[in-house]
């Protein structure tokens, strides 16, 4: 499988307060759209109730241990085994949009890795990015950007497994 991840991190790799992003830069918004536009997105059930709602042109694929209802256009797999098994074959780029446990327990079979590095930190984060041994991967730095509203800066980096 063709499997990529997508994150936004803050200096010391947190993602995540409250169920909900730190941090929402224009800019970064139209890069997670840009990117995974057309594909399929994996992700955890918390994750998935935190997305205002469907989002547009993706073919949602939900983690849980639960007997939950799912909209119908939604497919849930019960563990990353049933998952790696279903997608084994297929050819489309996935990406996995977190959370922080759905980002730890399929980081080892992600290919790339586009993180948005973010200057800023939040303390009160309480989910954070897995760490990750750097020298398995090359780096790329694809944008540069300072958010208009906070003045904060981000890049956009491309880790490519080696
Ligand atoms: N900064 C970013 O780019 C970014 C991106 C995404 C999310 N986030 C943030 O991350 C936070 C959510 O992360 P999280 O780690 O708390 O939750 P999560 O990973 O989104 O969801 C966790 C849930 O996924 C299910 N799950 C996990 N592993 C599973 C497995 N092996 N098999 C079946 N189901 C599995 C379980 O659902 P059940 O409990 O239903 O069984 C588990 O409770 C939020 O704050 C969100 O905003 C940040």
């Amino acid at each position: 499988m063709n499997l990529s991840l997508i994150v936004a991190v803050g200096k010391n790799n947190e993602i995540g307060k409250n169920n909900d992003l730190i941090w929402r830069f224009k800019e970064d918004m139209k890069f997670f759209k840009q990117m995974t536009m057309g594909h399929h997105i994996i992700m955890g059930r918390k994750t998935f109730e935190s997305l205002p709602k469907l989002l547009e042109g993706r073919k949602h694929l939900v983690l849980t241990r639960s007997n939950l209802k799912f909209p119908e256009e939604v497919e849930v797999y019960q563990s990353v085994e049933e998952f790696l098994e279903a997608y084994k074959d297929i050819e489309d780029e996935v990406f996995d949009i977190g959370g922080a446990s759905i980002y730890k327990e399929l980081l080892e079979y992600a290919n790339k890795l586009y993180l948005t590095e973010i200057d800023a930190e939040d303390k009160e984060a309480e989910v954070y990015f897995p760490n990750f041994n750097k020298e398995d991967f090359d780096r790329t730095e694809l944008t540069h950007f300072k958010d208009e509203k906070t003045g904060i800066k981000f890049k956009h980096v491309l880790y490519k497994r080696r």
